[in-house]
């Protein structure tokens, strides 16, 4: 017996290295998948505003936020538990990734250099977060480091099979428009998101530069519907969604996939999913209950209508807040952000979701490489040496 036993484990083991030299071979869910490197905002961060000087409606490392107990302590994510990154790291079998300016981190899974208020634009709450161009220059950091670490042939494999997934947008329209008139006198509303497109394209173009091949990306939510937007059309219009923000919102992600379409002609090798989280969330805030959820309106964590003014945890200058009994039954959390829940089901909905509702693959294809093989595909390319 005992005999049979560690001729099983020889077996085994036999089976893993195979597996891990030849891994590709298999095609097994076992393995780990890509590298995951996260640009954004507080959608996304998951605390790296807590070592940057900034106010405390850009912060989030206090509590009722985490309070869902997922980490032992707040960590800065603007939610009450995990938030979407953290998921697609789970299903890629990735550990949780770690913010880039945490102390000694190790960045050979990946890195993520997302900031609660960030933008695409550097004007966007300047000097309060790290903008998108600065996150730029922290992954080259993160590049020149892993090259160190790894050596240049092993970096440039990591760095063209990861999986780059990026939120961000909100601010620019939100703080950086509707919230700053000086801006809204310059640019008429389709001049600003050609500004805050091009500058995204020019980031696309510069990352496919350094080796990035795979992206993700989770488009703008209606924005007019956050619980802080409509408050602020509380008195006019009932608290109704604020439409100037929700129609900034359609036009950059519109936007986005038109360019999204270029490129992918433009620049060989490029592969993406692209999200429709505006109609996506708007489903889920019309008719909460078909989703599981109570309420699509109210954030279960602030304060005044709709929990729309952002006191959630206290910090900022109105002291009062009104936190709900059940995260899990609201759609949003604080005034500004998705509860954990919504996460989840998002990250599953990108992960695996059919491509024809995400275009042109899930977040599964792109960190397991499974190829969309075309009939001319398979017709024209019949080697197999990349097996
Ligand atoms: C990028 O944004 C700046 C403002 O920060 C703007 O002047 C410039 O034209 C934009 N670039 C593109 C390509 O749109």
């Amino acid at each position: 017996m005992a005999k049979l036993i560690s001729y099983i484990n020889f077996f085994k083991v036999c089976v893993i290295l195979l597996l891990s030299t030849n891994s590709r071979c298999f095609g097994t869910p076992l393995e780990k998948g890509s590298a995951l490197f996260i640009f954004g905002d507080s959608t996304v961060d998951p605390g790296n505003n807590n070592y940057i000087n900034t106010i405390p409606e850009n912060r989030a490392c206090y509590k009722p936020y985490g309070q869902n107990g997922f980490f032992a302590e707040p960590t800065g994510r603007f939610s009450d538990g995990r938030v979407i990154v953290d998921y697609v790291a789970e299903y890629a079998k990735l550990p949780l990734i770690p913010p880039f300016l945490q102390p000694s981190a190790d960045f050979t899974s990946g890195a993520n250099f997302a900031s609660g208020g960030g933008g695409v634009l550097p004007e966007t709450n300047q000097g309060l977060v790290i903008d998108l161009p600065t996150q730029l220059k922290n992954f080259e950091e993160v590049q020149k480091s892993l090259v160190e670490k790894l050596g240049e042939a092993q970096t440039k494999e990591l760095i063209s099979e990861a999986v780059y997934f990026i939120s961000i947008g909100s601010n620019d329209y939100m703080g950086g428009y509707l919230g700053n008139p000086k801006m809204q006198e310059s640019y008429p509303p389709e001049a600003y998101v050609g500004m805050v497109i091009g500058n995204l394209t020019q980031t696309l173009q510069v990352l496919y530069e350094k080796g990035a091949r795979k992206f993700g990306f989770l488009s703008l939510s209606p924005l007019g519907c956050l619980p802080a937007l409509r408050a602020l059309n509380f008195k006019d219009n009932e608290g109704k969604c604020l439409e100037a923000a929700s129609a900034l919102a359609r036009a950059h992600n519109d936007a986005l996939n038109a360019v999204l379409t270029n490129l992918e002609h433009i620049l060989p090798g490029l592969k993406y999913c692209n999200s429709n989280f505006y109609e996506w969330l708007d489903d889920r805030i019309i008719n909460p209950s078909k989703y599981g959820f109570k309420d699509g309106v109210n954030a279960c964590c602030g304060t005044g209508p709709y929990g729309g003014v952002f006191t959630c945890g206290g910090t900022k200058n109105v002291k009062d807040y009104q936190l709900c009994d059940n995260a899990d039954d609201h759609v949003w959390w604080d005034s500004f952000h998705p509860t954990e829940r919504i996460h989840e089901q998002f990250a599953k909905a990108l992960w695996s979701g059919h491509p024809s509702s995400l275009g042109p693959y899930n977040l599964e294809d792109l960190f397991f490489d499974k190829e969309k093989l075309t009939i001319a595909d398979i017709v024209d390319s019949p080697e197999t040496d990349h097996f």
